[in-house]
């Protein structure tokens, strides 16, 4: 069994896709051993604790300074001994050390087309803002391998949206979660952990079985 851990900040419905999938057997080889969240008493918590999962509250509030909130994660993380992370709405930067220790075993959703609408100041809401406001006509979501830039991995999934005349962030958000994010967070987790993903001149490629 491959040993995922998900990083959460907020509502968790991507958690919950994830959470879904190793129950319903469309993640395969699966074992999700702890879900850690920047912010204590979210619905992203409430949802790990109602599958039996551990869930784990590290927030920068309760550290001297950020150096004692990354060495704090980092030693979560080595607890669990993941095989694979999973950010799933985890909106602060990791530690530069947690990218190197895990290298190509760190997974992002992001919600649009990278490269349009990510990088600084584009997260959540924002980044469906940013697409009505410039009238993009085709949204939609990727899930990337995590590097030291921000939203810069190298992308392994994307599914596009169609973008309504009458969207507002929170409809378009909605939408773009149902059709893409929930479709290929689970989608990516299980290609890796089947063994599925090959690395083509370093980009990876899920090969479908
Ligand atoms: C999701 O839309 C995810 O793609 C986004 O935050 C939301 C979390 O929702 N992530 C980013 O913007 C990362 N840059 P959730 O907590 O309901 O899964």
């Amino acid at each position: 069994m491959v040993r995922v851990v998900v990083c959460v900040s907020g509502g968790g419905t991507n958690l919950q896709a994830i959470l879904d999938g190793v129950a319903d057997g469309s993640i395969r080889q699966t074992q999700i051993v702890g879900v850690i969240s920047n912010n204590p008493g979210v619905m992203a918590l409430t949802r790990a604790e109602k599958a039996g999962v551990p869930g784990y509250a590290i927030c920068p509030a309760d550290y001297a300074d950020r150096e004692a909130f990354h060495q704090a994660l980092l030693d979560k993380l080595a607890e669990l001994s993941p095989d694979l992370i999973v950010l799933a709405g985890f909106l602060v930067r990791i530690p530069e050390e947690m990218i190197r220790r895990y290298e190509r075993r760190i997974l992002n959703i992001h919600p649009s087309l990278i490269p349009s609408y990510c990088g600084v100041g584009y997260y959540g809401l924002k980044v469906h803002e940013g697409c009505l406001a410039r009238g993009s006509k085709i949204t939609g979501a990727t899930v990337h391998f995590v590097d030291a830039g921000m939203d810069s991995g190298p992308i392994l999934l994307q599914k596009a949206v169609e973008v309504h005349p009458d969207d507002t962030p929170k409809i378009l958000q909605r939408r773009v979660m149902e059709e893409a994010e929930w479709v290929l967070l689970p989608k990516a987790i299980d290609a890796f952990a089947c063994g599925n993903i090959d690395w083509i001149d370093g980009k990876p490629w899920i090969r479908e079985n």
